[in-house]
């Protein structure tokens, strides 16, 4: 079984933020399977409350309508979103994602997608949110995200797309409607694997507020596993911690 996402679609030449008026959409009756787009946000936000940079036109700014939606049936949602955005982005691009948990999406150790997941399991629903670097010049990100981001095609002044990207945001567009139908109707047996399949995470050493150890497994539960120096395991809530990555 998938889930059809993409009909009705609303795109935004300008908008605060797509889950912001996915959201919306959503208290006015909207359908499951609404997709939000923009070319820009102004008010973009990413996790932590922290603000999502994009560049308008060369980023696929995406918030797609979960309806119904409920805690227990998809509890691994925050990790099938990632793993259906990796599949999104190669089909459209040659390059090979993997996932630092819980759902940042990582080419070559820096970041090309961003997922918010903003649920309300008592209402029904679910708002889910993906900033996908399509094609974006280096230049164009902010000095303090040039080392640690990066975008999925070369730009026209690398040899690739024309300004903008648009070709490959509407690309992507398309196959993360598709992938993402699929990963959020599958069961908990194939996310898991799926997602420890692209674990960037494991055997690194990681630092949170509460400590840091090795990265050993994601649990049955979707959540990190951490073995600190003195032998102890922890297992980490993807909504409790911030993560540093070591080597
Ligand atoms: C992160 O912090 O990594 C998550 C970033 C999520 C950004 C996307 S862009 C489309 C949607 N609208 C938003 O305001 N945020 C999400």
């Amino acid at each position: 079984m998938t889930v059809a996402f993409g009909h009705p679609h609303r795109h935004f030449r300008r908008t605060d933020s797509t889950n912001e008026r996915a959201k919306d959409l959503t208290l006015g009756g909207a359908p499951g399977g609404l997709v939000v787009t923009a070319d820009e946000q102004t008010a973009g936000r990413g996790r932590r409350g922290n603000e999502w940079f994009a560049p308008a036109g060369s980023c696929l700014l995406y918030s797609a309508l979960l309806r119904p939606f409920s805690a227990e049936a998809t509890g691994l949602l925050p990790l099938a979103v990632p793993v259906a955005v990796c599949e999104a982005a190669e089909s459209v691009a040659p390059v090979r994602c993997r996932v630092k948990w819980p759902n940042d999406v990582w080419v070559d150790e820096r970041k090309v997608a961003g997922v918010l997941v903003e649920a309300r399991p008592d209402e029904g629903w679910a708002v889910i949110g993906v900033g996908l670097n399509v094609a974006v010049p280096r230049e164009d990100f902010p000095p303090e995200l040039r080392e640690t981001a990066d975008s999925l095609l070369p730009t026209e002044a690398e040899g690739g797309l024309p300004p903008g990207g648009a070709p490959g945001v509407r690309s992507a567009l398309a196959a993360l409607n598709e992938s993402l139908g699929r990963w959020v109707a599958a069961g908990d047996d194939e996310v898991l694997p799926a997602f420890r399949a692209r674990d960037a995470l494991s055997g690194r050493r990681v630092a949170w507020e509460g400590g840091e150890g090795t990265a050993s497994e994601i649990d049955e539960r979707g959540h990190l596993v951490v073995e600190k120096p003195d032998g102890e395991r922890v297992a980490l809530g993807a909504g409790e911690v911030h993560l540093a990555v070591g080597d």
